[in-house]
């Protein structure tokens, strides 16, 4: 497949994880990526490994500097709002890190990319989480994603009439470097809570943007789909109950 023959996407947080899996998968397609990261050497690495791609430090609690560096790109087709703020041990630090950083970064970027994907037809998603939709702890990063979620469905509704199509997705458990050290935790994850047996992979949820960022989703705007392996689906603690599953 060859989706984003021609066309240039920006992805916040593509140095690690499931950032560096997507610029890797429209690279694939044929994308010109701009590998954004605020660490910037990570960016570094992952934009060497690619046929097409810019590697640009940008961080994105840092408006001014988001404005700078969208406001002046020449075009933009996709823009994937991806960048995952560490939790702060301070609760209010952590609130604030998570509304200013994971809320407000992607409002941000969203912003200062819309006249450009307006001009070109194109599109933003969003990288939510399962948090945003059930308790799985940390109440800061839950909001943020929920809110996140209020955003994508209102931000849809104002760029339809501008031919930009706005979604988001709610990743279940990955496998990323934002579980180093808790290697265990996501084998036992994978075998006792995902109906699918496994955690999801970086690679499960950029073959889901490229897809909601590609023509093939030329008629979704304002969805949130969740790529979970079937974790808030399917009840598994009421089927063992029941001896049924
Ligand atoms: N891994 C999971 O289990 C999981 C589950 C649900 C949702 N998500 C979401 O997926 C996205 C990616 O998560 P991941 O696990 O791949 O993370 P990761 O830690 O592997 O990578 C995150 C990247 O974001 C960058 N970053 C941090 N602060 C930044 C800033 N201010 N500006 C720009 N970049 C910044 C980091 O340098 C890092 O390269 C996040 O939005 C996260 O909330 C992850």
């Amino acid at each position: 497949m060859n989706r984003f023959e021609g066309r240039t996407a920006l992805i916040t947080g593509a140095g690690s994880g499931i950032g560096a899996a997507t610029a890797r998968r429209l690279a694939a397609e044929g994308a010109h990526v701009l590998v954004t990261d605020v660490d910037e050497d990570a960016a570094r690495a992952v934009a060497a490994g690619l046929p097409q791609a810019t590697p640009l430090r940008l961080d994105i609690t840092d408006r001014a500097s988001v404005e700078r560096l969208i406001g002046g790109l020449p075009a933009l087709h996709a823009l994937v709002n991806n960048a995952f703020l560490p939790f702060a041990d301070d609760p209010d630090e952590n609130w604030r890190r998570q509304l200013d950083g994971t809320l407000l970064g992607a409002v941000h970027c969203s912003r200062a990319a819309l006249p450009h994907l307006a001009a070109t037809a194109g599109a933003i998603v969003t990288i939510g989480s399962v948090n945003a939709e059930a308790d799985f702890g940390d109440h800061a990063y839950s909001a943020a994603k929920a809110a996140l979620g209020s955003f994508t469905r209102t931000l849809a509704g104002e760029a339809a009439p501008l031919g930009v199509r706005v979604n988001q997705i709610n990743p279940g458990t990955v496998d990323t470097p934002s579980w180093a050290g808790r290697e265990t935790a996501l084998a036992d994850l994978g075998a006792r809570a995902y109906p699918l047996g496994r955690v999801g992979t970086p690679e499960d949820i950029a073959a889901a943007v490229a897809f909601l960022a590609s023509a093939d989703a030329a008629w979704i705007t304002g969805t949130t789909l969740r790529v979970d392996g079937g974790l808030l689906a399917v009840n598994r603690h009421f089927r063992e109950i029941l001896g049924d599953g």
